[in-house]
């Protein structure tokens, strides 16, 4: 496996300010997180309600129970449901998160796997069964850039690379072709688009997001809409649409600092003007869902939000489609868990996505509605809401032609599409005239990304973050270099594969491929701006190559702008690539010239995201005062129109050492923001770790006392929501007679009896075991003697093995 940058594996955010990624409860006093409908843009659901589809729901809700309807409003993960299950538990919706593989099957498996999947559960929820209403269910999926879970399908460029190609026919065309592939799936249903503003660029979310400029994210909001399910009331699965999601409602892109599921601080008109300009003309255009976002705002869950998801997005709006909920987004909410939210039904949630938590969530709700806690006008809307949508979608029609259709999955055209989004994508930052390379030059290409499918696809691929991928999980797919080699060989060059740059014989140029590490969600925050803070593997290539005098190609893959002076330095021409996806080809089709010299495409992308002058410019947007970016909004040089760029500054403005979040001790030393502060009666020594001269840290506790890693205050709540643990490789010299007190943040447990004498091993205690929502010391060891210790390695880690929490 490849071991992403520690800001990219680790989404633990330094605080700024203090967020309030919990729910706090409405801001006391002023109600600054209740709505004013009447001070929102107005819309209207097309194609959804009808005379024959509300008589069809009307009839079908006096047949079901009570259990039946408060069914329908939760929605389970295959990871944690069997179609067995559906017997006892008659739900409305399943989904596969983007970690959760088809039943049975390993993760990475083809559209036919997925298919068997969806028919299992369906067959259970269509049985006829006494006492049971035969309801189809409806089946979703992260489909979002392409039907990116599933084996051979065509990946698309991720959003932001969309909202640099300005291109609202190709948008749709892409989501005509993701309907597609999502239907042939045997899925009926893809979350998306997603339809943030994101306004700081350190958000881990920042590539799903067409544009920081909300006008613009308003127009891709109507095309990928239309995309996906067709014009209002064409959309029925048996042609090959699904139900789109726009999603997160509401303020996921303006989150203080940029934190993932964080808190959204903004008057009323400021969230109008910023981030609901997408919304309306989904809802003109039909989308069936809209997914309510994991963030506050003002302090308030946007799952416990009332007035705006029913005041104004089913009033002002006219919404009339239903809302689902994020991952066990309701559990944030004031008061709530993961199996218990009256409150979020009542403030107008429909379905619940409740992954693993469906059975207790179902119970509870079911005795809410008898208690009347949550009343049954509310649950016969929802209910109502969700049948609405089945029914127009064609799912009570057992027909479903597109299902297993052989061919769709990854089809030549498909790919064409996605191939011509590549091209009218890619933003050329620089060119002092290297651009473009003649077919038959002989070229060296380079870098961490350029033969690799996985890094040029980013998150949300066959995983959920995007790890883990080799370029033999794409069967239909290009590497970067494989297009590159491709277009010279037809033109009587070559190009030679060197990913650390080396070479015996001279190229004419070099194309260097490199850029972020995949990452999703949370995981993706970072704490500046500055590509590679610490270790600039890629631009120690980029100097190789210059001092050798070999003309440079830089092409930067990454899921948002990011500080990259010294590397724009060491390049003759610079592309921003962001995440292409499955097609590299595109890439060739705009570098490589055609037989004559002259270029085969221009290029055509333009910034939908400043680009910053500084590491530290984090909530760098255009229009805003005093804006000052090393290339403005719509930037974008091409062959027709030069341009060029002077020797820039390559001081980052920010101190590197921020970008750590996640290591506190590791090689012999604490890094950077973090210290290391022991009291008098403990004493620390140099011992060597398993991979390490002098590697490690013994501590001697003489008297009673604490070692403690401090640091700037860390927010933690996401990856105590998550699957994150504090893992500690350690030796233990001394066993202990008493307990040793393991703090993070304002949890404290004893941890004496997780610890193994003799040789090196790793204790892993998960991060919700302490409950931190914040730290500013990450590591805190308290013990008495007899204790000695010797630390190699504290970090934080996600998803690990065999983490567990002490026994009480
Ligand atoms: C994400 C959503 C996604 C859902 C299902 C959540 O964690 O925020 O965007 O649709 O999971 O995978
Ligand atoms: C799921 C994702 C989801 C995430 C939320 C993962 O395990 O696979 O789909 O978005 O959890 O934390």
């Amino acid at each position: 496996m490849r071991q992403a940058g520690i800001c990219s594996i680790i989404g633990a955010t330094l605080l700024a300010s203090t967020a309030m990624a919990q729910d706090a409860g409405p801001v006391a006093g002023a109600s600054a997180s209740t709505a004013h409908p009447d001070l929102w843009p107005q819309a209207r659901s097309r194609g959804l309600v009808d005379p024959a589809t509300e008589a069809f729901v009307t009839e079908l809700m006096t047949r079901m129970s009570l259990e039946e309807k408060v069914g329908q409003m939760i929605q389970a993960d295959t990871s944690a449901i069997t179609p067995d299950d559906l017997r006892r538990y008659p739900l409305g919706s399943i989904l596969s998160g983007g970690s959760s593989p088809p039943l049975g099957r390993p993760d990475r498996s083809p559209g036919p796997d997925w298919a068997a999947t969806v028919n299992a559960f369906e067959a259970v929820a269509m049985e006829p069964r006494t006492g049971h209403t035969a309801i189809p269910l409806i089946f979703g999926i992260d489909a979002v850039h392409g039907n990116n879970n599933v084996v051979g399908a065509t990946l698309f460029p991720h959003n932001i690379a969309l909202g640099a190609t300005r291109n609202l026919d190709l948008t749709r065309r892409i989501g005509d072709a993701t309907a597609q592939e999502t239907a042939a799936a045997g899925i009926h249903w893809a979350f998306g688009p997603t339809l943030a503003v994101p306004q700081d660029d350190r958000w881990g979310r920042t590539y799903e997001g067409y544009s920081e400029d909300p006008q613009l994210v308003r127009a891709f909001s109507g095309a990928m809409v239309e995309g996906l399910q067709g014009k209002p009331g064409l959309t029925t699965i048996q042609v090959g649409r699904v139900a789109a999601s726009a999603k997160h409602f509401l303020g996921d892109g303006g989150t203080t600092s940029g934190v993932d599921q964080g808190n959204t601080e903004l008057s009323e008109a400021e969230l109008i003007a910023t981030h609901a300009p997408g919304y309306p003309p989904a809802i003109n255009g039909g989308v069936m869902t809209i997914m309510a976002s994991f963030n506050s705002w003002n302090g308030q869950k946007m799952h416990g939000n009332r007035s705006l998801l029913t005041d104004v997005l089913k009033g002002r709006m006219g919404f009339d489609g239903f809302i689902v909920g994020d991952w066990n987004g309701h559990a944030q909410v004031a008061g709530c868990t993961k199996t218990d939210c009256a409150a979020s039904f009542n403030a107008g949630l429909d379905m619940a996505m409740a992954p693993d938590s469906w059975q207790g969530l179902f119970d509870t709700t079911l005795a809410q509605v008898r208690a009347g806690t949550i009343p049954m006008e509310r649950v016969d809307d929802a209910v109502r809401r969700i049948l609405r949508v089945k029914h127009r979608l064609g799912l009570f029609d057992t027909a479903r032609p597109f299902a297993d259709r052989p061919g769709v999955i990854g089809a030549p055209a498909h790919r064409a599409i996605a191939r011509e989004a590549v091209r009218q994508s890619l933003v050329l930052l620089k060119n002092d005239g290297v651009l473009p390379l003649r077919p038959d030059a002989k070229l060296l290409v380079a870098g961490t990304h350029a033969d690799d499918i996985g890094l040029q696809s980013g998150g949300w691929t066959l995983s959920w973050q995007g790890d883990g991928n080799s370029n033999a999980d794409f069967p239909n797919a290009q590497s970067i270099y494989a297009g590159l080699a491709e277009a010279v060989r037809a033109g009587g060059g070559s190009a030679t594969l060197s990913a650390d740059g080396s070479f015996t014989d001279r190229p004419d140029a070099a194309i260097v491929v490199f850029g972020e590490m995949p990452y999703a969600e949370g995981r993706g925050d970072v704490r500046t701006l500055e590509f590679e803070a610490g270790d600039k593997q890629s631009l120690a290539l980029l100097q190789r190559l210059k001092a050798a005098g070999i003309p440079t190609v830089s092409v930067f893959l990454s899921g948002r702008p990011l500080w990259v002076n010294p590397e724009l330095n060491q390049s003759d021409a610079f592309v921003a690539g962001w995440l292409p996806g499955s097609e590299g080809g595109g890439i060739a089709d705009v570098l490589i010239a055609g037989p004559d010299g002259a270029p085969r495409h221009d290029f055509r992308g333009r910034l939908s995201f400043s680009w910053p002058k500084t590491a530290g410019q984090f909530t760098l947007n255009v229009g805003q005062d005093g804006y000052d970016p090393l290339f403005p909004y719509d930037y974008g040089l091409s062959y027709a129109q030069g341009g060029s760029v002077p020797q820039l500054a390559e001081e980052a403005g920010v101190d590197a050492s921020l970008a750590n979040t996640g290591v506190f001790f590791a090689r012999g030393r604490v890094p950077g923001p973090f210290a290391l502060q022991l009291d008098d009666t403990v004493t620390q020594g140099a011992v060597d770790s398993p991979l390490l001269q002098e590697g490690a840290l013994q501590l001697r506790w003489r008297g009673a006392g604490t070692a403690r890693i401090t640091g700037p205050e860390l927010a933690l709540s996401r990856e105590t929501n998550g699957d994150t643990a504090l893992q500690l490789q350690y030796r233990m010299d001394r066993v202990p007679a008493g307990p040793v007190q393991l703090t993070l943040g304002n949890g404290a447990l004893d941890v004496a009896g997780l610890l193994v004498a003799g040789g090196w091993r790793s204790l892993r205690v998960p991060l919700h075991c302490f409950a931190p929502a914040t730290a500013d010391a990450p590591v805190t060891i308290r013990a008495a003697p007899p204790f000695t210790l010797s630390l190699a390695e504290a970090r934080l880690v996600n998803g690990p093995e065999g983490a567990q929490c002490p026994a009480k």
